[in-house]
């Protein structure tokens, strides 16, 4: 099979990376941070692409831009969790997608955190918390697919949820 890594489709013509933008901004986004702690230090992320794989062994996927060199933590630490906000966590948020450009404790400033298994930060009042062992990662263009098994999961809040679309926070 051709390498899809390196080589479009033949036949297939290169698209604008705005156009490609434009459209992913139709899509309605869950908004998520993930997070780790570690041997290789602490950080959080907040990422709209965080997926389902399987519930038998339960596993999830994130991707993380490997451009950014701190996001090497996550799988250095081989553990991460994620934490699916709330509709009123959007200042959170914003500080963890590195508007402000605060440092990474005042982020951290923004919630209650505590830990489960794996010891990654996992956030109080999140709608969900899925706390992981990294199992596998592959590289794919700009961004890190880190996948990983599911070993505990945090006390789920009911509540509005965190969504991305048209550019803008929206609680649903
Ligand atoms: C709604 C939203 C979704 C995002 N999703 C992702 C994602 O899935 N993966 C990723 O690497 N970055 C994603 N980002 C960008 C990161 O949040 C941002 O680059 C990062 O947190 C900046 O951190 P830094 O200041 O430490 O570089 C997203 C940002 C926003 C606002």
């Amino acid at each position: 099979m051709d390498d899809f890594k390196t080589r479009p489709p033949s036949g297939a013509a290169a698209i604008p990376s705005q156009v490609y933008r434009d459209a992913m901004s139709r899509f309605a986004g869950a908004v998520n941070v993930v997070t780790t702690e570690g041997p290789a230090g602490r950080r959080g992320v907040t990422v709209s692409a965080a997926v389902s794989i399987s519930d038998d062994p339960p596993t999830v996927l994130i991707c993380l831009n490997h451009n950014r060199a701190e996001n090497r933590m996550f799988a250095e630490n081989g553990c991460f969790a994620v934490n699916v906000l709330s509709g009123s966590d959007v200042e959170l948020a914003r500080a963890f997608a590195g508007e402000g450009r605060l440092e990474m404790e005042e982020r951290f400033a923004h919630g209650e955190w505590h830990t489960l298994e794996t010891g990654s930060p996992v956030l109080a009042g999140a709608r969900a918390s899925l706390d992981c062992v990294v199992v596998d990662v592959q590289s794919v263009h700009t961004h890190d697919i880190i996948f990983g098994r599911v070993i505990a999961v945090g006390e789920e809040n009911d509540g509005e949820a965190l969504v991305y679309l048209d550019r803008q926070y929206r609680s649903v």
